[in-house]
């Protein structure tokens, strides 16, 4: 090698490890990847020596947490040897976790076989915090703080589509709280406010299997959403939220019932390729509306 291109290699050296972010080269020639390279960036963020990785598989960033769905398409890259952007959670040396895009691009040699990949890490831990904060903004109502109405529509078009899909019933409940409008007038808004508060999570409480979406629906009225083929388990999670709004005693002086009730009205239904939200709340509606008229805190569930 001459003077020239040894210059240029170790300044070539010298810019990778001023980089902020990660650099790191493995070779894709030998089993289980192995790292060769790793800059200087890359030890300040993952706090290992380079030394401490050369040889290894870069997995080990992962700790135990190797169930990532990013991974699936990092994996399919590498094995057709193609470029790939992936955001992975990893672990520093301390255990402390940390957001990791990752940018790999595969290196062919002369005869065009693949030899090497190198990669590019950032720590994008604050935009993914920045991220989630934002999610957790535009779908939570800022009164009773549970899901909104925006959240609760996106949520529920998707649980229709399975529905239809899988040839499942779903349930749609629409909750009001008796009596609310005489309520805040006789114990004030910020009463009020706190009141839906507790009832939300209540709801919530109910209803959280990953299937289901409670949400404030409007005014005083909370929604839920399910994937319930079993009517039987629908009116427990029902008795559990009566229950625990029973429980919270909430004096309304106003009332007949002497405390905060809520009515409950509500469907089961198996959707057909034409069933819409809306139906389906208009339906739900008419439950509620006759169980109010009854005086409320009551229950009135159909399929
Ligand atoms: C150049 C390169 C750099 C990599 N850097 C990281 C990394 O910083 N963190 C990480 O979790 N995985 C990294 N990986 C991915 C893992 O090495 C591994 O390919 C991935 O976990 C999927 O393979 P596996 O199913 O065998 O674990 C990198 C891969 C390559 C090719």
């Amino acid at each position: 090698m001459n003077s020239a291109s040894n210059l240029t290699q170790l300044l070539l050296v010298k810019a990778l490890n001023e980089s902020s972010d990660g650099i790191a080269i493995v070779d894709a020639r030998k089993a289980g990847f192995p790292v060769i390279y790793a800059s200087k960036g890359f030890e300040n963020m993952t706090g290992y020596a380079s030394a401490e990785v050369m040889g290894k598989n870069f997995r080990l960033f992962q700790g135990s947490d190797t169930n990532q769905s990013e991974l699936v398409l990092l994996r399919s890259a590498m094995a057709k040897g193609e470029a790939c952007i992936a955001t992975l959670r990893n672990y520093r040396k301390d255990g402390t976790m940390y957001w990791n895009e990752l940018c790999i691009t595969p290196v062919y040699d002369d005869d065009g076989l693949l030899s090497h990949f190198i990669s590019i890490q950032k720590n994008v831990s604050a935009k993914i915090l920045l991220e989630q904060q934002l999610k957790t903004l535009t779908n939570t109502d800022p009164v009773s703080g549970i899901n909104n109405r925006r959240h609760f529509d996106e949520r529920f078009s998707n649980l229709l589509s399975i529905a239809k899909r899988i040839q499942s019933e779903m349930s749609v409940l629409l909750i009001n709280l008796d009596y609310f409008k005489d309520f805040n007038e006789r114990y004030g808004q910020s009463a009020g406010d706190e009141c839906l508060q507790k009832v939300g999570r209540c709801i919530a409480k109910s209803f959280q299997r990953t299937s289901d979406c409670a949400a404030r629906f409007s005014g005083e009225e909370f929604s839920v959403v399910s994937l319930s083929s079993n009517l039987e388990g629908l009116h427990q999670h029902i008795q559990k939220l009566c229950e625990l709004v029973s429980t919270l005693n909430i004096p309304h002086s106003d009332s007949p019932h002497g405390v905060v009730t809520i009515t409950i009205g509500g469907i089961q239904h198996l959707p057909n390729r034409d069933t819409t939200q809306e139906e389906l709340i208009e339906l739900a509606n008419l439950k509620l509306l006759a169980a109010t008229r009854n005086g409320g805190n009551c229950v009135n569930i159909l399929d």
